[in-house]
């Protein structure tokens, strides 16, 4: 819901559109083979480009097959240059790779200390496809940033929590998209380049595990109603 002024910014900015990473998401409303085309083309035309660098199925509901056959074929024409999907459980990942050609680049999924996703990651990782960690802060809940564990690992490197969160996921291969709207924070998001974690503060940062969502279940059916029947002003 953000691509007109997403559009307007990078306009704006004169940055050269090959040293920009730009993707978007389908959401349910727009799922099925004529939809998503359309979607696709609607979503250029509000961020005022000629293609995408990667378009996401944001949830595996609704007609998502016929979504991921117009995304292949845009992949064809140019539109767009990678496809994935993004909160699908190995379980759908695994049929929309075997009834299909092109196998999702991206899976982006929540990701954090508390959410680690070992396995969906060793899943995807035999798959070929690339785990992407939404939520790598986990938007602050469980007091993230605050955390004795990550806040004394921090210590060690001397720095931030948030850059030792980032550190842990680029060290497990995981993509990050960490959100700020304060520019000192972004850059402080960036600067994760000049220090390793540990054996041992990697097994220390295992160790937060949950093995749960802090927000919800994409399995719950209550939630599949609630976000199969939200229709979006796009
Ligand atoms: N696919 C999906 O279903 C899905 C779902 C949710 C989110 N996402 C995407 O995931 C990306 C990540 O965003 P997110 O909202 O999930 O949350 P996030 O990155 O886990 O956390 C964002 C929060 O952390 C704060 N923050 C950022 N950098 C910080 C720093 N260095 N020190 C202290 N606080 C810091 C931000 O505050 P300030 O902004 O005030 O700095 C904001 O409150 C976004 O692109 C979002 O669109 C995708």
């Amino acid at each position: 819901m953000n691509e007109e002024a997403v559009g307007r910014g990078l306009r704006r900015s004169g940055v050269p559109r090959d040293e920009l990473f730009v993707t978007t998401k389908l959401w349910i409303q727009d799922a099925g083979y004529d939809r998503t085309l359309a979607a696709i083309q609607k979503s250029l035309d509000r961020l005022q480009l000629d293609y995408l660098d990667l378009y996401l199925i944001h949830q595996p509901f609704g007609d998502y097959y016929g979504a991921w056959r117009a995304m292949e074929e845009s992949l064809r024409d140019g539109r767009v240059r990678a496809i994935g999907v993004s909160n699908f459980a190995p379980d759908r990942l695994m049929d929309l790779i075997l009834h299909n050609e092109v196998v999702p680049a991206i899976d982006q999924v929540e990701t954090n200390p508390f959410c680690q996703q070992v396995d969906a990651q060793d899943f995807m990782r035999r798959e070929g496809v690339q785990l992407e960690s939404w939520a790598p802060f986990a938007e602050g809940r469980n007091e993230l940033f605050r955390n004795e564990t990550l806040a004394a690992i921090a210590a060690q490197h001397g720095k931030s929590i948030a850059q030792v969160v980032l550190r842990w996921l680029v060290q497990r291969g995981v993509v990050a998209i960490p959100k700020s709207v304060h520019k000192p924070r972004i850059a402080e998001n960036f600067a994760i380049w000049d220090f390793e974690l540990t054996g041992d503060e990697l097994d220390r940062i295992a160790s937060l595990d949950t093995g749960c969502s802090l927000f919800f279940s994409h399995q719950d059916p209550e939630m599949v109603r609630q976000l199969g029947t939200r229709v979006l002003d796009i």
